[in-house]
């Protein structure tokens, strides 16, 4: 997916109707945040602003960050709207931001949009450079196992497989890669795990809309939240332990 294509879907991206995003992701990726308010924030990738008005409510500062110029202007647009106090900065390039400015990192359903690793890897290495060294930085996905049924049966060892995902009339690509190949890609940009927390959906939330949910609904996690802080970090806690 390249800018141009976030750009050309922004409209249909800002109206997805049946979300599960914002009926269990958001919640629960605002839910693992730290618990210190003030500071800022950083939403890497943000799209159509969804975790904006959220954040502006915990955070002094908010960096939106998206490189689809469209999808920013849905997200600035719902944050002017919103009528909301608090300090938004929307930026297409993050080369802007000074290093180590940032206290919390965030990145919801953006690298596995990303084919190329090396492209996955640049944007993990931007990152660490504008968070501080001992902020958390929390990534959402597709859980890599259980969301995309027929990828986890079928081809579930492929490092990179398209897959064709369509929220009605929303067509757009997402890449595969199981577990072992996205934690050696963070490890390689410098990041160390800190915890992980799945993310279930409810049966109800689709028979709600008329909607057959599918046989794992509840069952099986939707999306996976990645805790992770700068390697560097990890070996200054240790240090300070002895
Ligand atoms: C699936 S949308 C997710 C948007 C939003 N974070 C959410 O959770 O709804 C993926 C977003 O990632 C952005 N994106 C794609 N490549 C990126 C990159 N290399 N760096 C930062 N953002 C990127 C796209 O422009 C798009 O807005």
């Amino acid at each position: 997916m390249t800018v141009n294509d976030w750009n050309a879907i922004a409209a249909s991206y800002a109206q997805i109707e049946c979300d599960t995003r914002r009926q269990f992701l958001f919640p629960a990726l605002l839910a693992a945040l730290p618990a210190v308010s003030g500071g800022t924030v950083l939403d890497f990738g943000c799209g159509c602003g969804d975790l904006v008005i959220p954040l502006a409510k915990r955070f002094h500062r908010v960096i939106a960050h998206d490189p689809a110029p469209r999808m920013l202007e849905r997200a600035r647009r719902g944050w002017d709207e919103s009528h909301c106090p608090g300090a938004v900065e929307f930026l297409v390039d993050t080369r802007d931001i000074p290093d180590a400015e940032v206290d919390v990192g965030l990145a919801s359903l953006v690298f596995q949009t990303i084919e190329e690793p090396d492209r996955i890897l640049a944007a993990l290495e931007e990152i660490a450079r504008i968070l501080r060294p001992d902020a958390p930085l929390l990534i959402a996905m597709s859980h890599p196992c259980f969301q995309f049924e027929t990828i986890a049966a079928s081809r579930y060892g492929d490092n990179g497989s398209p897959i064709a995902v369509t929220l009605g009339e929303l067509r757009f690509l997402d890449y595969h890669r199981p577990l072992s190949a996205w934690v050696a890609l963070f490890a390689t940009a410098g990041w160390v795990i800190r915890g992980l927390s799945e993310v279930y959906d409810e049966p109800s939330y689709y028979r709600n809309r008329g909607l057959q949910p599918s046989r794992f609904a509840g069952k099986l996690p939707l999306f996976l939240v990645v805790e992770m802080k700068i390697g560097q970090s990890v070996h200054r806690d240790e240090e300070q332990s002895k």
